[in-house]
């Protein structure tokens, strides 16, 4: 049985969240209720670092969803569809965020982008997989790390900032907790490794360019 992640945690401690008035974490959706379309509008930051962290969430869905296409071996299954989980509610938590008109425009080109990202590693084996997992979760950790910095120089004085700044330190504490996994798994090592994590690395990064732009 997977640990919980950080959002599961938060949802699981309901009474703390009310007893201080705010959310402990994240605030939980209701049951079969649709999501209202977010309607905040942020500084352009704030805009483009969220555009970018949901075209990065878009991603993350589908590099699971590459890799439980190709994947066959049962604890490479287990994990992409465990993170694939908590990932698509780092899609929802943004969402709560971001206005609909304010997504990139490229999210088709994202969803191909991260389907290959996790579908090509899994053609050369599990360890392949938690190495670009590795690769690709170091990197929002730092992605998001730098959105933190910025919300705590910039923000405070927002009223909505304690809320934002939750849900993407919870978004972050999970992510940082995928890398330890893909880690801890035991990645591949060699040449042909260290070229693809260099190729993801670097691919994530231009794309959090182009993503805080369009
Ligand atoms: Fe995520
Ligand atoms: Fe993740």
């Amino acid at each position: 049985m997977p640990a919980m992640n950080t959002h599961e945690r938060a949802l699981a401690e309901p009474a703390a969240a009310h007893a201080t008035g705010s959310h402990s974490g994240l605030p939980p959706r209701s049951a079969g209720a649709p999501a209202s379309p977010c309607t905040e509008r942020w500084n352009r930051t704030v805009t483009a670092d969220l555009r970018s962290d949901h075209a990065g969430e878009t991603g993350a869905v589908q590099i699971y969803r590459g890799v439980l296409a190709v994947a066959r071996d049962p604890a490479v299954r287990r994990f992409a569809e465990h993170h694939l989980a908590t990932e698509q509610q780092h899609l929802d938590v943004i969402d709560r965020y971001l206005r609909p008109q304010d997504r990139s425009r490229l999210l088709p080109a994202w969803r191909v982008a991260g389907w290959l990202t996790g579908a090509l590693p899994a053609l050369f084996g599990p360890r392949m997989v938690y190495a670009t997992i590795a690769s690709v979760e170091t990197f929002v950790d730092t992605h998001y790390a730098e959105q933190l910095h910025y919300l705590d120089a910039h923000l405070q004085e927002d009223a909505r900032y304690p809320d934002l700044r939750r849900a993407l330190n919870a978004c972050r504490e999970d992510e940082v907790h995928h890398r330890d996994e893909a880690l801890a798994a035991g990645p591949a090592q060699g040449w042909l490794v260290r070229v693809w994590t260099w190729v993801v690395a670097t691919g994530s990064k231009q794309a959090v360019v182009l993503a805080r732009r369009v």
